[in-house]
């Protein structure tokens, strides 16, 4: 993405500089696997640019941006033990490469290494991001657990799985931008509204990353497509197609949601066809729009220059249309 390749770089030789190997390796070993697989590095990337468009140095943020990549890495160990997940930035996942025990406590390291970097900051700036970040990180457990007890239950609704994704997805991109506000010494207005801006983006990416699991491409995408499928994900598009098909339709969909078959070949691919045969699909991009639009009536309130503005808006619109 254009404009945002200094900070992707100065976090790179950030991370380089303070994750090391050390011993005991089958603990560091892992935290430096996954953080090597790099990702897209949205979160640290939001912060550093919220920084520094409300008038401060971005590097002074590096610590907070850093601390928010490893929160996210702890949390994408975790998932994919929960998730049974096999592939991750398409490489094996920690706990496929090493073992179910290997990822819990790396990840619980990895949580620890991050609440650590909060403490480059004096006392009162200290405060405010460690208050934020536990807030925060709260959240992303409850909505994970809303995400696993959803797998099991057949009556979830739209807002419903809204919450849950604003929980273990969203909150953390509005925290992203907020943090960058924080150490940038802006309002409190700049920084609810950024964190807004944040969040709504958060949603729609939650959203586009629900539809890339069933129709992305697996050489890009770096994750196993069908994945949500498998696990029985009651998506924003599941909850539409049932919304939207025959009495027919529904009744082989939540059949096929309720199964964990051997092989789910044939599965996916008959759940694929009718998330689209009955719209859900369609449905399913114009709430990714929607929730784009409201994070961009959100930037048009915030106090910044109308270059960093197109920034912002150009992030957003580029998330949309990823396909990674
Ligand atoms: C994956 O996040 C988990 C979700 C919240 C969808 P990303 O898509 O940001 O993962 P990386 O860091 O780029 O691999
Ligand atoms: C993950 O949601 C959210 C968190 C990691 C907290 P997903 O389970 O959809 O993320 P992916 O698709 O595995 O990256
Ligand atoms: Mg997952
Ligand atoms: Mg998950
Ligand atoms: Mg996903």
């Amino acid at each position: 993405m254009q404009g945002i390749e200094k900070y992707s770089g100065a976090l790179q030789s950030y991370l380089d500089e303070v994750i090391t190997l050390k011993e005991p390796i089958r603990l560091y070993e892992p935290i430096k696997y996954i953080v090597s697989l790099g990702g897209k590095r949205l979160r640290p990337v939001l912060t550093l640019l919220s920084c520094e468009m409300f008038n401060s140095d971005y590097k002074k943020a590096l610590p907070a941006a850093l601390a928010l990549e490893l929160f996210h890495n702890f949390s994408l160990i975790h998932d994919d033990i929960m998730d049974e997940a096999p592939l991750r930035r398409g490489k094996e996942t920690v706990h496929q490469k090493w073992n179910l025990n290997t990822g819990i406590l790396s990840g619980d390291a990895m949580l620890i290494l991050a609440y650590q970097f909060f403490e480059e900051y004096d006392p009162i700036m200290f405060r405010e991001l460690a208050k934020l970040f536990s807030k925060t990180a709260l959240q992303v457990c409850e909505g994970q657990q809303y995400d696993v007890d959803f797998e099991t239950k057949n009556d979830v609704t739209i807002p419903d799985y809204i919450k849950m994704i604003d929980y273990k997805t969203a909150v953390l991109l509005g925290a992203s931008m907020k943090m960058g506000a924080i150490v940038a010494n802006a309002s409190e207005e700049c920084k609810t509204n950024s964190y807004d801006f944040g969040r709504n983006l958060g949603i729609a990416f939650q959203l586009q990353d629900d539809y890339l699991d069933c129709f992305g491409n697996p050489e890009t995408f770096g994750k196993q497509i069908g994945g949500d499928i498998i696990a029985n994900k009651k998506t924003f598009l599941y909850i539409k197609a049932i919304e939207n098909s025959s009495e027919e339709d529904k009744m082989i969909l939540e059949k096929l949601l309720s199964e964990k078959p051997e092989d789910p070949t044939s599965k996916i691919k008959t759940v694929l066809e009718i998330y689209n045969k009955s719209g859900a699909t369609k449905e399913t991009l114009n709430e990714i729009s929607s929730y784009t639009q409201k994070a961009n009536i959100v930037l048009s309130k915030l106090v910044i220059s109308d270059e960093n503005r197109k920034i912002l808006l150009s992030f957003g619109e580029k998330l949309m249309k990823r396909n990674v």
